[in-house]
């Protein structure tokens, strides 16, 4: 186990929030919401698995929160998908807009089934109070040692939200209340030199760097934009030279709280880098889960260079 300022992770590679849903199928079947690479990785092998953002009452967002389709309307679902998430240069634009099913739900249906992996809670709320009931909800909810953290997702673009606006009130409000460790998701699209300074004074545990950065891809054809929300976020390949940037700049101006660090991590020398900018752990994103559809039927391969992945990781560490 690794103690990064309380948070207890298994090793320094967990995975970001939402790629990896909320860390186990619906059913038996795992399709929506989760990786098929889940299905060849053992989740409770990763440093932590942090789950979705929840938020306190199921969100549609951009997308829907129907589980159950008939084949037949399988072109809806996938027009739906397309709306909210793109293949794009060098990365993915996403913009889901904190569809979840909401804090109760994830707690009644997935937690119970996910206490053997070691997991990180992502909350969304509009404003101090939501994220004060969110943490309340979870202190109720969990017992000590059953989340390594919670992280408060404050960063991201989807929603109709400024945060700057609440974020100092969230942080003098929520971080005492909460009796697990808080990590602070930050996005280099809004003053994270300022949220950052203000985590750290407020008491939080960690930084997580980066969210996705603020996008847009039009049609060639068309110049209709390709998600359904215009705007979206951008991840994968295409963040990681801004992700290594904003992790060095917070440890030039002498950030010290821990930093998870993530940003189109894919392999052991994208690890090695961020160790290097400043970063104490690293989070999987889009490559733990976002491939083209054509090539789903190599998701073994692919999780057999995650595996890979997290030994490498677990016997590393950084600087
Ligand atoms: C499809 C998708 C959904 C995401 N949902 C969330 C979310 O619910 N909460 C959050 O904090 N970040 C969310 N993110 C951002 C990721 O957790 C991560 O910070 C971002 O993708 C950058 O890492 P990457 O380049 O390795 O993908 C999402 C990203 C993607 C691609």
């Amino acid at each position: 186990m690794i103690d990064l300022n309380g948070i207890k992770l298994r090793n320094r590679l967990v995975t970001s929030a939402s790629l990896l849903g909320y860390g186990a199928p619906k059913g038996r079947l795992a399709i929506l919401g989760l990786s098929p690479i889940a299905n060849f990785v053992d989740l409770r092998r990763f440093g932590a698995v942090t789950v979705r953002t929840v938020t306190t009452q199921p969100r549609e967002g951009h997308f829907t929160l129907r589980e159950h389709w008939s084949l037949r309307e399988l072109p809806e679902l996938v027009r739906l998908y397309r709306g909210a998430l793109q293949e794009v240069d060098a990365g993915w634009l996403n913009a889901f807009g904190w569809s979840n099913i909401g804090v109760d739900r994830y707690f009644d249906e997935y937690f119970p089934r996910t206490m053997e992996q070691q997991r990180i809670l992502s909350l969304g709320g509009f404003s101090a109070d939501e994220f004060v009931a969110l943490v309340e909800t979870v202190n109720a909810k969990a017992r000590p040692g059953e989340l390594a953290a919670v992280e408060f997702n404050v960063s991201c673009h989807n929603v109709d939200v400024d945060f700057s606006a609440i974020i100092e009130e969230v942080l003098r409000r929520a971080v005492p209340a909460s009796k697990f460790p808080v990590i602070l998701k930050i996005s280099p699209d809004f003053d994270y030199r300022e949220h950052a300074r203000l985590a750290e004074s407020h008491g939080v545990a960690a930084i997580a760097a980066i969210n996705t950065v603020k996008g847009l891809r039009l049609d060639p054809a068309t110049g209709r934009p390709l998600l359904k929300n215009r705007y979206g976020g951008l991840s994968g390949r295409a963040i990681k030279p801004i992700a290594l940037r904003v992790v060095h700049e917070l440890r030039e101006m002498g950030i010290r709280v821990p930093i998870i660090a993530g940003g189109g991590v894919r392999t052991f020398n994208d690890v090695r880098e961020f160790g290097w900018a400043g970063a104490d752990a690293v989070s999987l994103g889009s490559e733990a889960w976002l491939k083209p559809l054509w090539s789903m039927p190599l998701a073994p391969l692919h999780a057999l260079h995650i595996r890979r992945l997290i030994g490498q990781v677990a016997a590393w560490s950084p600087r």
